[in-house]
């Protein structure tokens, strides 16, 4: 245990050995926690190694690498997450974005980036770094992003006033469409809760960590994803880009039953990720 006061190598040196049974990155993920506590970034880690840190710094820094060791994710520990290259505020009220849904940004600037002045609607905006990369991309485009769960939309709060875009990203706390009816949009995203809940406490410890109702869709997983393309298919809207399980490309085919054209991506690691949905319109 540390007890006297010891320097930033010696604290790395730490971390790393009291993580090195629960994460092959533990030297890794012992200079990330230390940055954290120091308040310092790596660069002036690596830079300034034999500087002592202080007392205090060292009981933050303990206290972070026990939070590890019991299956918190980095991420809640040092608040801060990365997304399409940015840095946003991450507590644990929503889930801490991927980088899978990183293509749900990309692949709404493909379908908008001719379109001026685009409205979309995010639901399941999370901590918002989806909303908030694809506002950065779009840049004349005005986003409502709702959620169910306050403690998210309070995240995604802080994080759109952070990148300064509070007059284009609305935030809106609703049940799916249930407070939204009355507007339309170029497009509607959505990376919806879709693991099953059977999978429940099977999963990686870090998920428990995250809230269930970010990732649980129900008994099959499906069933939030389910309900939004039906509302969909009622609504005016002609766009639905939504992300979604490996597995779930079957049941989404069956669903839609050729009511309209849909295209599936895949993500980095070549499994079914998502689909862009299009209303067929009969002339
Ligand atoms: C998988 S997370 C996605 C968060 C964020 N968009 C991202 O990609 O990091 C799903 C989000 O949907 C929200 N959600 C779940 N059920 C909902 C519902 N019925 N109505 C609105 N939002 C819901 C959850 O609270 C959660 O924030």
């Amino acid at each position: 245990m540390i007890n006297t006061k010891i320097n930033i190598n010696e604290a790395i040196n730490f971390g790393a050995n009291e993580l090195k049974n629960i994460t092959k990155r533990a030297r890794y993920e012992s200079e990330i926690l230390l940055s954290g506590a120091i308040k310092k970034d790596k660069i002036y880690i690596i830079l300034n190694n034999s500087y002592f840190i202080s007392e205090s710094e060292t009981e933050i820094f303990k206290n972070y690498i026990f939070r590890r060791k019991n299956g918190e994710p980095i991420e809640y520990i040092i608040e801060k997450v990365s997304f399409y290259s940015m840095n946003f505020y991450i507590s644990k009220g929503a889930l801490i974005p991927r980088p899978e849904s990183e293509i749900l940004v990309d692949l709404a600037f493909e379908l908008l980036k001719n379109k001026k002045n685009a409205n979309i609607l995010e639901i399941g905006v999370g901590s918002g770094a989806v909303s908030i990369a694809v506002a950065i991309k779009l840049q004349n485009s005005k986003i409502v992003a709702i959620d169910i769960s306050r403690d998210a939309l309070k995240i995604a709060h802080k994080n759109i006033k952070i990148f300064n875009l509070e007059d284009r990203i609305e935030l809106i706390e609703s049940n799916l469409f249930e407070n939204i009816k009355n507007i339309n949009f170029d497009l509607i995203i959505s990376n919806p809760p879709y693991i099953s809940l059977n999978e429940k406490g099977k999963l990686q410890r870090e998920l428990d960590f995250e809230p269930d109702e970010a990732l649980y869709g129900g008994e099959v997983g499906d069933e939030v994803l389910k309900k939004i393309i039906e509302t969909w298919f009622l609504r005016n809207e002609t766009l639905l880009l939504c992300e979604m399980g490996y597995d779930q490309k079957e049941n989404i085919i069956n669903l839609i039953n050729n009511r309209a054209k849909i295209e599936f991506f895949k993500d980095l690691a070549g499994f079914d990720r998502g689909f862009i949905l299009k209303k067929i319109f009969n002339i």
